[in-house]
């Protein structure tokens, strides 16, 4: 999977990645949203796991600034285990020092476009879906922006997050 926006080149990431991406996930700004920020040996663990989703089209992958190649980040698609249920969720996080800059919503319509386009179509994956703590405004934006819409509030993995969702437009 090789992703390319006006901006931005999304990749698929190796464990070399690890510095550049515990310096998003170990920072504790940064994941206010999440139980605390990530160790080295979570973030390698986090890689490996993506590692593993990536033969099947999926997986969250590195946003690296074109022309520099750095890596602030990573956005993609994710199966996910909601209410009984798997989802495929778009998310993403950004380098603190690169925020608000339009990269997440760069790569996460790139992510949309990709699902929607690349992957097979099935009852499971005939629509996206993104859930968000209702704090994270940032994250909400992203998603509103990303065309989908908030389908309803649920509590999942301890805590009350929005459910935003978009179907798969109609070929
Ligand atoms: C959520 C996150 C990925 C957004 O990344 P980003 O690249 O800054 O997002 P964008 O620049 O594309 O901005 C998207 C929208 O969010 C808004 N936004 C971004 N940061 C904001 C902030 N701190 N406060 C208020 N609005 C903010 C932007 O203004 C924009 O909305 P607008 O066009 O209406 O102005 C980033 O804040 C992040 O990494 N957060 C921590 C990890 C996280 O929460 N991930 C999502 C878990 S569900």
């Amino acid at each position: 999977m090789l992703l390319t926006t006006p901006r931005l080149i999304l990749r698929e990431m190796t464990p070399e990645d690890a510095p550049a991406l515990h310096a998003v996930l170990g920072d504790a700004e940064t994941m206010r949203w999440y139980p605390r920020g990530f160790t080295r040996e979570e973030v390698e663990d986090w890689i490996a796991r993506q590692i593993t989703c990536y033969p099947a089209g999926t997986g969250l992958l590195g946003i690296t600034l074109k022309g520099s190649g750095t890596l602030i980040g990573d956005c993609g698609a994710v199966w996910q285990d909601v209410e009984g249920v798997r989802e495929l969720e778009i998310g993403y996080h950004i380098h603190r020092n690169h925020q608000r800059h339009g990269y997440a919503t760069e790569g996460a319509r790139a992510v949309r476009d990709y699902a929607f386009t690349a992957l097979a179509c099935d009852h499971e994956n005939d629509h996206l879906i993104s859930m968000i703590r209702p704090e994270n405004i940032p994250s909400r934006r992203v998603a509103e922006k990303n065309g989908l819409t908030l389908n309803r509030t649920i509590y999942w993995r301890g805590y009350e997050h929005c459910f935003y969702r978009i179907d798969r437009p109609a070929q």
